[in-house]
């Protein structure tokens, strides 16, 4: 928050530590700032100026936090330029408030305007004080992260992205960084973009493309994170992923962010349940403790204290149709679920998160591990259902049998574009599995955000793509 205003005092205090030898700089700096006012350097954008007889009171906005700095001039600081909206660099002191609305406030000695906010009032989208919805700042996004709530949003987003680095990092994952260019369609949904030079009309009908072959924006890493789970045990990727859905809704985008992770030696979906759980309960819990304040501008009854439910596919297929819900989509074993029937499931146990495990075979991809089950013929796969999104995460136990992989790709006719993938099951295979999350959807969940275009920075969907 501070700038190079600190490196004085730093000075003094190493000095001075020096002669001592026994604080740390940190409670120096605590002793030393009961003792002598602060001084510092301040750099943001002005998001207040109240002008009085002798006095002017600002409120400068550095990013970091949801609460500007109050600063306080005397009248004769005011100078050309200093509005609303204006950049400026301040030194003062910082100095413990008389006022019970902050702590500290900035007395400042000098004010610089770096760059003056010219506009005429009735130009700009946001009103000074006014509040205004998440649907109505879409409009601008060149300009709403300037208003408090999406840069809450920013902050938290940035925080859990840390949260979900180090949650890794700490569990001995090892980060990869999967191509966003690529020739898989891992999920084989069919709504890939593809990659070819601007002004190659009727890519299509042409054999010369830019790779040879055709290519895509990836829609999951999946399948790159298993060539390292041959050599790494726990892997993972966080990065974007692009599906051509031609969707409207509320919770689907055309770029978004995935977390994915793939783990080794293991034959439970369990293993893959927990470390979802983990992953968001650590994500929240730090979200929690390193920017509350944030949060608390979105969601008021946020908790981590969930237990997490689990029911298979058959199971929620049956409390589906017991139940007595008017479905626009009638529900029927062999037929995906749609968002209203995983929004009754999680009402139903309790408004929890919810894990539906094993699928019917033919509802999943071709990497996903058979149970070799009868009559009803499902796969070890299992989505993540959570309160107001629906699915969160989907994962699943891979196929590590070569046997019953080639003759599942053989009947797909994918056997000669998978060769590789079968010689990852040939050369030292292992049990393993994984899953990914949408980080977007995830950030819904924990905010209570209505629309998943508000949960990123620059939203790109269907008819849209702004900047
Ligand atoms: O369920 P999906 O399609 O699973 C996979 O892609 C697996 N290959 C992941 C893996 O096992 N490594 O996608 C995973 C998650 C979904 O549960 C959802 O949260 C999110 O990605 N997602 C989207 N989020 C926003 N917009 C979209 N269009 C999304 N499509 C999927
Ligand atoms: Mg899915």
């Amino acid at each position: 928050m501070f700038g190079p205003g600190c490196d004085r005092l730093q000075g003094l205090i190493w000095k001075w530590r020096k002669i001592t030898g026994l604080f740390c700089a940190k409670c120096l700096l605590k002793l030393l700032s009961l003792l002598l006012p602060y001084y510092v350097c301040f750099q943001g954008w002005v998001r207040s100026v109240r002008s009085q007889k002798n006095n002017l009171f600002l409120h400068v906005s550095d990013g970091s936090s949801l609460e500007p700095l109050q600063v306080v001039a005397s009248a004769d600081l005011n100078t050309r330029g200093l509005t609303f909206g204006c950049a400026v660099d301040i030194t003062g002191s910082l100095e413990k408030s008389p006022s019970q609305r902050q702590t500290v406030e900035l007395q400042a000695h000098h004010i610089k305007v770096v760059g003056e906010c010219s506009f005429v009032l009735q130009d700009f989208p946001f009103k000074i004080k006014g509040h205004h919805s998440l649907e109505y700042i879409r409009q601008f996004p060149h300009l709403r992260c300037r208003t408090n709530t999406f840069s809450s949003l920013l902050r938290i987003r940035s925080e859990a992205t840390a949260a979900v680095h180090s949650y890794f990092r700490d569990n001995g994952f090892v980060q990869i960084h999967t191509p966003v260019i690529t020739s898989n369609d891992c999920e084989g949904a069919g709504n890939l973009f593809q990659v070819e030079p601007a002004g190659s009309d009727d890519i299509a009908d042409k054999d010369d493309h830019f790779f040879s072959v055709p290519s895509y924006l990836t829609v999951s890493a999946q399948l790159h994170l298993e060539v390292m789970a041959g050599a790494f045990p726990a892997v993972y990727s966080f990065g974007p992923a692009f599906r051509a859905e031609n969707s409207q809704s509320r919770r689907h985008l055309a770029e978004f962010y995935m977390v994915e992770a793939e783990i080794c030696f293991t034959d439970s979906l369990k293993d893959v349940m927990k470390l979802m759980e983990d992953v968001f309960k650590s994500s929240t819990a730090h979200l929690l403790s390193n920017c509350a304040e944030d949060v608390w501008l979105f969601h008021k009854s946020i908790s981590i204290c969930f237990v997490f439910n689990s029911i298979s596919y058959t199971e929620a297929i049956d409390i589906l149709n017991r139940s007595a819900q008017p479905f626009t989509f009638s529900p029927k074993w062999g037929c995906d679920l749609q968002t209203e029937h995983e929004k009754f499931l999680v009402k139903h146990c309790g408004n929890v998160p919810v894990f539906v495990t094993d699928y019917p075979y033919d509802l999943k991809p071709f990497y996903t591990r058979d149970n070799q089950d009868h009559p009803r013929h499902t796969v070890a796969a299992l989505d993540l259902l959570v309160p107001g999104v629906g699915e969160l995460c989907g994962g699943s136990l891979r196929e590590e049998r070569l046997d019953l992989l080639k003759a599942r790709l053989a009947r797909a006719g994918l056997e000669s574009s998978y060769a590789w993938y079968l010689q990852l099951r040939q050369f030292g295979s292992v049990p393993h599995g994984g899953f990914g999350l949408g980080f977007e959807r995830y950030l819904q969940c924990v905010l209570g955000v209505d629309n998943i275009k508000d949960t990123i920075p620059f939203a790109r969907f269907s008819r849209s793509c702004l900047l």
